[in-house]
């Protein structure tokens, strides 16, 4: 369905036009001063700069146009030429009617069926994920959920760091210690054990002594660096030793995604384009745009209008290894081939911001991204009480895992404070203790613009009551209870007969507006600023109505049925947000 302000537009863009004017001034949105208004147009003030004359005069003849349509129950002119406008009750209930029978849920179809690719942060094997991996989960999830519900085809790939130095430095860390050295034999080609000779706990530790003895020991780096090169260039002991590593490290990821309640479409990294980059690599040189600097095979990426230096893309380091700026580049080879996508969004810690710009500027050079957009989503820090990247108690980067459990920990605690499910069986309160505390952590991080670095206030964000997920739970939870205690009723057609009910309506019209705007933003704070204030809005109309108590038969079937429609969006929001509502509370 075309949403409200869609609608508005195309009459007032009619009412421009009858006057010789473009229709793109008659643009309408939802007003700025809802104390005034509901809906806005600016257009007179653009379309008298345009045609040099007197704004109060357009916005007039536009005006006397607007009146005669039985939409609007006011149409005002304010200041030098703004158009304010309100929709009459009975529109609105209209409007109400048509969104309840629509599948899409008033959702815009600005996908079209267009493709979208979305990266994910690109955790890495063999290292546990970290907060900063948290928020691309987070981040990016609310985003896929949100582009397919808006039409686009989506295909996810969590793009794991596979392919790295930290695999050569694990390699050399086992051959030292000396407990598997079948897979260093050079006789051996295979077949190798399918036992892994690592655990997701075992890696936990030999990944940091790995990478502590390259640091501080220049020639075992120098074989981290060597056995890297050999794992690239197929050595079978290697191959078969990281296959353990990428199928470990999956099993322990996949248990964090999953309690995250975040998915992926395709489970690929950096090696997958493993056959792409020696091809790759030699159409660059032939087309000379690759060339050798310092030892290295580079891709030129600086423009003259650059201000600031811009490095040249590192394809081979001297000894031969490639990064994953290389696989980052054949990437968008491969998914072009594979999806012609319309999009590809990146979203990634902002401090990547240089290394997405030297790829996209490469890609473009070499004219790999086909009909894609190639667009890096940063954003900030989750930082701690000090203002530093968030860290546990003992000074080591927090690790998803924790931090979730820490989540759910709070909301027990709070569920508790509150006196929530004291009757319920043990099992009920933790799934419900799941669900909080999952909604606690995914809300305070969507809540903030995605490019701000906030600080982790567990307190404040487990909180009942302010902008938080526990606040609109539990707000969803108490209409669920509403329409329990009403027992079985059908919806009827809407009708509005107070100022808290039409505010309400003219909030549960916005929600395609608000996805649209959200997408084009990228902005998932959109959404969450959006529920919060439509959980106020119905808690205005809730305290200011009868309800269950209602003694007219119409008006409480109808407010009901404004109860059922609110709460039908409410889930929807906080389904886009990743967030689950529980049964009760
Ligand atoms: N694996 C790298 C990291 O954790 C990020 C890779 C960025 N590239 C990508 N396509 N996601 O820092």
């Amino acid at each position: 369905m075309t949403s409200l302000s869609a609608e508005l537009t195309t009459i007032t863009g009619d009412a421009f036009e009858a006057e010789g004017l473009s229709r793109a001034f008659g643009q309408v949105q939802g007003s700025d001063r809802s104390d005034l208004a509901q809906f806005q147009c600016n257009g007179a003030l653009a379309a008298a700069k345009a045609a040099k004359t007197n704004p109060r005069a357009i916005a007039e003849k536009i005006a006397a146009r607007l009146k005669a349509n039985l939409f609007f129950s006011k149409v005002e002119i304010a200041g030098p030429g703004f158009l304010n406008l309100d929709v009459t009750d009975a529109m609105l209930a209209a409007r109400l009617d048509v969104l309840r029978a629509d599948p899409r849920q008033g959702a815009p179809d600005t996908g079209a069926g267009r493709t979208l690719v979305i990266d994910f942060g690109g955790p890495n094997i063999a290292k546990p994920m970290a907060v900063h991996h948290l928020r691309s989960s987070i981040i990016g999830d609310c985003l896929q959920r949100l582009y397919r519900a808006n039409g686009w085809a989506v295909i996810s790939d969590v793009h794991l760091g596979d392919w790295g130095l930290q695999i050569g430095q694990l390699i050399t860390e086992i051959e030292l210690e000396g407990s598997a050295p079948i897979y260093f034999d050079s006789n051996v080609v295979g077949p190798y054990p399918d036992d892994a000779p690592v655990t997701m706990e075992s890696l936990v530790t030999l990944y940091p002594r790995a990478s502590a003895a390259c640091k501080a020991d220049p020639p075992r780096l120098e074989a981290a660096r060597r056995a890297t090169v050999d794992l690239q260039a197929g050595r079978p002991g290697y191959r078969a030793l990281w296959k353990h590593f990428v199928t470990v490290t999956e099993a322990g990821l996949t248990r964090e995604f999953a309690s995250l309640g975040v998915k992926f479409d395709l489970w690929k990294g950096e090696s997958g384009v493993d056959g792409l980059i020696a091809p790759m690599i030699e159409d660059l040189k032939a087309r000379g745009l690759a060339e050798t600097s310092e030892g290295a095979l580079v891709v030129s990426v600086a423009r003259d209008d650059d201000k600031k230096p811009m490095p040249p893309l590192i394809l081979l380091k001297s000894e031969g290894g490639v990064l994953y700026g290389t696989t980052d580049l054949a990437t968008i080879i491969e998914r072009v081939r594979d999806h012609d996508p319309a999009l590809i969004l990146y979203v990634v810690d902002h401090r990547q911001h240089s290394h997405f710009e030297q790829v996209f500027r490469a890609a473009h050079l070499a004219g790999f991204a086909g009909n894609a957009v190639l667009e890096h989503v940063g954003y900030g820090t989750m930082n701690g009480p000090d203002g530093k990247p968030f860290k546990t108690r003992a000074g080591g980067a927090m690790k998803l895992y924790d931090l979730i459990e820490m989540g759910k920990a709070e909301a027990e605690k709070r569920l508790a404070e509150q006196g929530i499910g004291a009757g319920y069986t043990a099992d009920e309160r933790a799934e419900i203790a799941r669900k909080v505390g999952i909604a606690t952590i995914k809300f305070a991080d969507l809540s903030n613009h995605r490019t701000t670095d906030y600080i982790f206030d567990l307190e404040r964000f487990s909180k009942f009551e302010g902008k938080t997920g526990p606040y609109l739970q539990y707000a969803a939870v108490r209409i669920q209870s509403i329409l329990r205690k009403a027992g079985a009723c059908a919806a009827v057609p809407s009708f509005l007969t107070s100022p808290e009910e039409r505010v309400l309506a003219l909030r549960v019209l916005a929600l395609g507006d608000i996805m649209a705007a959200a997408e084009d933003k990228r902005a998932p704070n959109m959404l969450c600023e959006y529920a919060f204030e439509l959980a106020q809005d119905f808690s205005r109309f809730y305290a200011a109505h009868h309800i269950l108590s209602e003694t007219d038969a119409n008006l409480r079937a109808a407010r009901l049925s404004l109860c059922a429609q609110v709460l039908g969006v409410l889930t929807k929001v906080l389904d886009l947000l990743g967030i689950e509502v529980p049964e009760r509370m």
